[in-house]
């Protein structure tokens, strides 16, 4: 190991960095977000056209991402410098990449602050023995809430800073060990008390069974775009990740068990909150407040509820945290790689710079905001907040995974390539299968659904 790459950091262990990797997969995304998108877009096929995303174009670009960064030991802007044969344009891909961890940070960090205050609520007792209609207007409470809002973002900012300026073995790979198998634990109790509600054959109806008529051309887009969220893909952090691992890692298969984790999770956030929300008849599409009602109705007449709810959310936190840590760090290393900042300066400026950039997010839904719905006069339809989720989502991460791929498939050099996919790695035959992946079915999966999502298909007479 040469002096450059231990100075930069390295993860302690393959499994240290596959859980890394799985924390900054699993996520708001997999507990929060996907349970309440699949219910907007009517479950069934939904989740179908999701799992197909995540096998044909999620995991392969994985790879090239996670391959991408351990050739070049850097970062995203650095990386797309320093490997041969690729043309100084790419960078711009490495820095798009940046600007999206930047912008997807600044509203998540939002999202985290409310497991936070839910944690509080749920300790202090605020939800034994409320009426579900009760608990359903706390959450309208929580988010019109100025003072709410900004405490916890900035508090959730402040921990996550925190955590980056501790480092990669030591800061990111510690807490990951902990968090990650601290949360599977916790979803597995709750699964098995949602197995007995009785609710559950008709989530798991809502879930599997196809519904075509549900389904609209911008929920195509979203479960594309989701599979990239949830998955880190599209901007550069499971490539800085990648950059943090030595020579001898079975890349392929590290990846194939973070998305396995992932997708698990997504599904089993589904079988916990969907039986919850049949059983006491609550709406499917409820939106973003789905799973801060749901946990709480469900508990709250329970014995052990509160303790049970209180564990909830703090690994709704926690999953969040190993996330957010992620994000940071991609725009942290990037800095530090680039600029030579240390550390601690990169991982401070940049989160103060991110806890501003998020005031508009945190005030989105606070009544009478200049961020609520309709904002900038009326040029945007959503939320500030709804409307950074949306261009980072279904925007930034689909073209930013679309880049990868073409790099990865097409600009990146046959020899390094083949050479970093297969050393250590026991699929290493499997090659040709990959590269036929990245070269072509993810990037025509992308394009179309892109196309499909824009009414273009249609235009033309295709569909
Ligand atoms: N994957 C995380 C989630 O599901 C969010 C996340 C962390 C992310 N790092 C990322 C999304 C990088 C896109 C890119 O909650």
């Amino acid at each position: 190991m040469s002096n450059g790459s231990t100075s930069r950091g390295e993860w302690g262990s393959k499994l240290g960095f596959i859980l890394a990797a799985a924390g900054s997969a699993v996520g708001l995304g997999n507990i929060w977000k996907f349970p309440y998108i699949t219910g907007h877009h009517g479950g069934g096929l939904f989740v179908i056209i999701y799992l197909i995303c995540i096998a044909l174009v999620g995991l392969p670009i994985m790879i090239g991402e996670v391959i991408v960064g351990r050739a070049t030991q850097s970062s995203p802007v650095g990386a797309f410098k320093t490997i041969p044969g690729a043309a100084p344009v790419w960078q711009l891909v490495g820095w798009m990449g940046v600007l999206t961890g930047f912008i997807i940070l600044s509203y998540y960090s939002v999202v985290a602050g409310w497991s936070m205050h839910y944690t509080w609520l749920s300790i202090s007792g605020a939800f034994s023995g409320a009426s579900p209609d009760q608990i359903a207007s706390t959450f309208g409470g929580v988010v019109s809430s100025t003072g709410i809002n900004l405490g916890w973002h900035v508090a959730f900012m402040v921990i996550t800073v925190g955590i980056v300026v501790g480092g990669v073995s030591k800061g990111i790979e510690n807490a990951a060990k902990i968090l990650m198998p601290a949360l599977m634990v916790l979803m597995l109790i709750l699964f098995v008390d949602a197995l007995f509600q009785k609710g559950f054959g008709q989530a798991f109806t809502f879930l599997f069974k196809p519904s075509p008529e549900k389904l609209s051309a911008a929920g195509v887009l979203e479960a594309l775009g989701h599979s990239f969220f949830t998955l880190s893909l599209g901007m550069g952090a499971m490539l800085t990740y990648g950059s943090y691992l030595s020579k001898n890692t079975d890349v392929v298969s590290s990846s194939a068990l973070v998305s396995i984790m992932d997708t698990g999770v997504a599904l089993l956030a589904c079988l916990i909150l969907f039986p919850i929300i049949f059983t006491f008849g609550m709406a499917p599409e409820a939106g973003p407040g789905l799973v801060f009602k749901s946990i709480p109705i469900a508990l709250s007449q329970m014995t052990g509820g509160r303790l049970l709810a209180t564990l909830f959310f703090v690994l709704l936190f926690f999953a969040a945290l190993s996330s957010g840590i992620s994000l940071l760090e991609v725009v942290a290393a990037t800095l530090i790689d680039q600029m030579k900042v240390k550390r601690s300066t990169a991982a401070i400026a940049m989160g103060a710079v991110i806890t501003l950039f998020g005031v508009p997010s945190a005030l989105s839904n606070v009544p009478g905001s200049i961020f609520g719905a309709g904002w900038m006069g009326g040029l945007f339809e959503k939320n500030f907040f709804d409307s950074f989720d949306w261009l980072a989502s279904n925007v930034l991460l689909p073209l930013g995974g679309l880049l990868v791929a073409i790099f990865v498939g097409w600009a990146m050099p046959e020899q390094v390539r083949r050479e970093e996919f297969s050393r250590g790695s026991r699929f290493a035959s499997q090659y040709p299968f990959w590269l036929l992946f990245v070269r072509f079915v993810a990037p025509a999966g992308i394009i179309v659904l892109f196309l499909y999502s824009a009414g273009i298909l249609k235009m033309i007479g295709l569909v």
